[in-house]
């Protein structure tokens, strides 16, 4: 049994501890956003949030993330309001949508690094693979978030979602809370 934090929930995966993180989050805990791609670390598709670090989570072994904090697209934002969303949206920087969640994660580790990232700083550290070649679009949709997050700018371009944000994040069967223990405070 592997215990870690998922999207702010405890969550405990009774899986082989060599399962990659992908495969728990995508199969036992059904949260999808994150994208399988090329499974070797080349594509960036199953980027998650680790402890603060943008992480390709078909690398990572369940057993590799014991007791770590781990964020997945669906808990970016609970209504897309990050501002690497807005900005994806506004520049339209997404076609077919396979890449973007990896491609918001990754923007997203870094801007909490660096607010002011130069094409070369976005170059080196979003290097994920585009089938559809938005790449011109995504340095302009990463400095705009960037402007955005500096609050130089405001952007309202990204639609609400088409189902409750509270609905988003609970319905997913395996993300339930191991039962309080005594003396443990329930909410
Ligand atoms: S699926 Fe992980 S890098 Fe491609
Ligand atoms: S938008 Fe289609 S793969 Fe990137």
């Amino acid at each position: 049994m592997t215990k870690l934090t998922v999207n702010d929930r405890p969550v405990e995966y009774r899986m082989d501890p060599e399962t990659p993180l992908l495969w728990a989050l995508r199969d036992a805990s059904n949260l999808t956003g994150t994208k399988y791609g090329c499974g070797n670390g080349d594509c960036g598709a199953c980027i998650v949030d680790i402890d603060g670090t943008a992480i390709r989570s078909c690398l990572v072994t369940l057993a590799e993330v014991e007791g770590r904090f781990v964020t997945t697209i669906e808990a970016l934002s609970r209504d897309r309001s990050h501002p690497v969303q807005q900005a994806m949206v506004a520049e339209q920087a997404i076609q077919c949508g396979f890449c973007t969640p990896g491609i918001v994660m990754a923007a997203s580790a870094l801007l909490r690094r660096n607010d002011r990232p130069s094409d070369a700083d976005i170059d080196e550290a979003i290097q994920n693979i585009c089938r559809c070649g938005v790449y011109p679009r995504l340095r302009e949709a990463i400095k705009r978030a960037a402007r955005v997050a500096r609050r130089e700018e405001r952007i309202s371009a990204a639609p609400p979602p088409g189902i409750s944000p509270a609905d988003a994040a609970e319905a997913v069967p395996s993300l339930t809370a191991p039962a309080p223990t005594q003396n443990e405070p329930t909410e």
